[in-house]
């Protein structure tokens, strides 16, 4: 399953000029981050070759597939032909379109197959294929109207673009999932999507699972502001990935059973209540991939402490009796605190506590810390391509020597990260927006300290 962005979701800011075409596709490429797009006829300012070509070379420059084309309905006239020659034109290997409105003329049916069937031997001239739409309110509204059509059609320029619900249909599927080429899912509510959609976008998933070609994924008309739409493309996103990647998929011997690099980066987050064991196997093998990080001077700086069940509990009780001791608690007070650090320690099953050495040189043991950092961050990625949950954690007491003492270590030793390990989420949050603008600062040389190299 790959997923497309139709312009129809930039309406209002491309009608009102506030947004260009070739602006859209910038966004759909950089902020979007989707596999591939949709051109809705309502937003050509022209048609003619030059631009069209230059909207097709800029979407191939930014790796986007122009998937279709779509216009509202087919008219019977010399215009489906005209949309035909501009989906030839912008590259897009379909033209989506939908039926006429429902209407009691018994006649209707006939004049739609008679202007579908000229459309298709349009389609064919232009190799573009016809991927009707079906929709409330026309002549094609569920499955059975598009097995219809197809059969008085009968040509294989005439195939689908349902909407997605058209799948959960109970009647059988049969001479519908083979004829899809494209599929169309119209969010119920952007917002909700983004905030706790989950159970739609899983449906959706679920019902594409093995579906190969795009999937649309719209707003509502008028419905909310850009930011929202970005915020449910993403979780989308991210829950395709886990979906894809979970055990079970048999997507797993395919890709070695794990997400790639960039999703993992991308998709991670903290799981603050990661649930359920993870096996020691699966802990030690997360371990070795961490000791893949950088390492000056190859020190091996790091140490991985594991506790869970009692020892956690044990933990949580020193901690808690440490932490009320260093802010003069007594009495109830200081029960409560270490009641409340308990609960802490316990909101993952195992925590994995690592720590670095502290190298007499200054240096080294700064580049030592620097290394533990970094395979902490590998052992997060890790677990998260494996579809596990995981959070860095700290806190004042990972300084306090008595903590050290209980897990083992030298007090000189430093804990980098204790990190709460659990094998799954109750629920993972989208990626979150990142303002990288402002961070990124590509130094230019002074023009005199450029001339003075040339001399060099
Ligand atoms: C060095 C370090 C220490 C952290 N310590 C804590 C902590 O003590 N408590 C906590 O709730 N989160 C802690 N975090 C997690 C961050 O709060 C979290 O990464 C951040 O909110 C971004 O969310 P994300 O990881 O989901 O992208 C720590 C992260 C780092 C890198």
């Amino acid at each position: 399953m790959k997923i497309a962005c139709s312009s129809a979701s930039f309406s209002a800011r491309l009608d009102a000029g506030a947004l260009t075409q070739l602006e859209w596709l910038d966004l759909c490429a950089n902020e979007l981050e989707v596999d591939g797009v949709v051109f809705d006829a309502r937003h050509f300012p022209r048609r003619d070759g030059d631009y069209l070509a230059q909207l097709k070379k800029t979407a191939a420059d930014l790796g986007l597939t122009v998937a279709a084309l779509e216009c509202e309905r087919l008219s019977g006239t010399s215009d489906d032909a005209g949309w035909l020659q501009t989906a030839a034109d912008l590259g897009a290997p379909l033209l989506v379109t939908g039926a006429p409105s429902a209407s009691d003329d018994p006649d209707a049916w006939g004049r739609f197959a008679d202007a579908a069937k000229q459309a298709a031997s349009a389609a064919k001239r232009r190799n573009v294929t016809l991927a009707l739409r079906n929709a409330a309110g026309t002549l094609c509204t569920d499955a059975a109207d598009l097995r219809h059509i197809a059969k008085d059609v009968d040509s294989a320029w005439l195939r689908f673009a349902p909407n997605a619900s058209v799948f959960s249909e109970s009647e059988s599927l049969a001479g519908i999932i083979e004829k899809t080429l494209l599929a169309i899912h119209v969010m119920s509510d952007t917002h909700g999507f983004a905030q706790n959609g989950d159970r739609e976008a899983a449906q959706l998933i679920e019902r594409l699972r093995r579906f190969r070609g795009f999937v649309v994924l719209e707003r509502p008309a008028s419905d909310a502001p850009d930011d929202a739409f970005h915020a449910a493309l993403a979780r989308f996103l991210a829950l395709r990935s886990r979906a894809l990647y979970e055990p079970g998929s048999g997507n797993e011997a395919l890709l070695g059973g794990a997400m790639d690099a960039i999703t993992a980066i991308r998709t991670r987050r903290s799981v603050g209540r990661p649930l359920g064991d993870v096996p020691p196997a699966t802990v030690e093998g997360l371990i070795e991939l961490a000791t893949c990080a950088p390492n000056h001077h190859l020190t091996e700086p790091w140490r991985f402490t594991i506790v869970a069940g009692e020892e956690r509990d044990q933990l949580g009780r020193l901690w808690g009796s440490l932490w009320a001791q260093s802010q003069g608690l007594e009495g109830d007070a200081r029960r409560e605190s270490i009641a409340r650090d308990l609960a802490k320690l316990a909101r993952a099953p195992q925590l994995v506590i690592v720590s670095t050495r502290t190298d007499d040189d200054p240096v080294v043991a700064e580049e030592d810390f620097a290394a533990t950092a970094a395979a902490v961050q590998n052992f997060l990625l890790a677990a998260h391509a494996r579809n596990l949950a995981a959070m860095w954690r700290t806190g004042p007491m990972i300084h306090d020597p008595a903590i050290k003492a209980f897990l083992g270590l030298n007090p000189r030793d430093r804990i980098v990260a204790t990190i709460y390990l659990g094998s799954s989420a109750a629920a993972q949050a989208p990626p979150r927006p990142r303002r990288n603008q402002s961070i990124t600062h590509w130094l230019k040389a002074p023009l005199s300290t450029q001339t003075e190299r040339k001399h060099e």
